[in-house]
């Protein structure tokens, strides 16, 4: 999903980093072998997301919702050389083929796969992070607040992708539409949030970049 005229998108795309190889290898690859292809970060939003990786040149990064490993890899592009990069996906059977794409990265040993709920296994990681990205579940988002808040450095960044849900968070609330009812109650909390302070960027879906205070 995304809100620019088609020419105005082009243009952006055109005019941003190219795309690495190993990641256009990675999305044929996802097109041809996985369902739902369209929760891959793609191409700009992929650039976006290394950009603030290398800006903020990050320890250790958490990723919730690996999918194919596309936005893993983005993100991994500005991790420290002794960093890591922990991401969690509830679906087992898309665990070798995020593998098989980290094995062909430089980032191999640096990233770390976790299999099963987010919600369970955020609160046992020991580790304090200084970039979080949020790409999961959009009905508990308002739950992963709480959940990895205490998890991350001071002065860390939390992204949260999907913030404008196709446009839906911006419009009267359908009674049964839960995921758009709990991004509406996510953005609250964290415009809100006193140990955060937020913008949300209109790119793609809608991306948040909120710091640690
Ligand atoms: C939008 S996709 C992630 C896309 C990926 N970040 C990218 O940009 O390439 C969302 C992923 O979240 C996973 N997921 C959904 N609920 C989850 C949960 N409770 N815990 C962990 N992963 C979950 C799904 O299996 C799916 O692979």
């Amino acid at each position: 999903m995304h809100f620019l005229p088609d020419n105005i998108d082009e243009y952006a795309v055109k005019h941003s980093q190219e795309e690495p190889k190993l990641l256009q290898e990675l999305t044929r690859e996802t097109w041809q072998k996985v369902l739902a292809p369209v929760m891959l970060s793609g191409h700009y939003q992929g650039r976006v997301l290394s950009m603030i990786s290398k800006l903020v040149n990050p320890l250790n990064i958490l990723e919730i919702g690996t999918y194919t490993g596309y936005s893993a890899l983005c993100l991994a592009e500005g991790m420290q050389q002794e960093g890591t990069l922990h991401t969690i996906d509830i679906n087992e059977e898309l665990h070798d083929f995020q593998r098989k794409y980290f094995d062909k990265s430089d980032f191999s040993k640096q990233i770390i796969q976790h299999t099963g709920n987010a919600l369970d296994i955020i609160p046992k990681l020991e580790k304090k992070f200084d970039i979080v990205f949020l790409d999961a579940d959009k009905g508990n988002y308002p739950k992963y607040i709480e959940t990895v808040l205490p998890k991350m450095n001071k002065g860390g960044v939390l992204l949260s992708d999907n913030v404008l849900w196709y446009g839906k968070v911006a419009q009267p609330t359908k009674e049964k539409d839960l995921d758009t009812i709990a991004l509406k109650e996510y953005n609250t909390i964290i415009h809100e949030h006193p140990q955060l302070e937020s913008v949300l960027l209109p790119i793609r879906d809608g991306l948040t970049i909120s710091r640690k205070i």
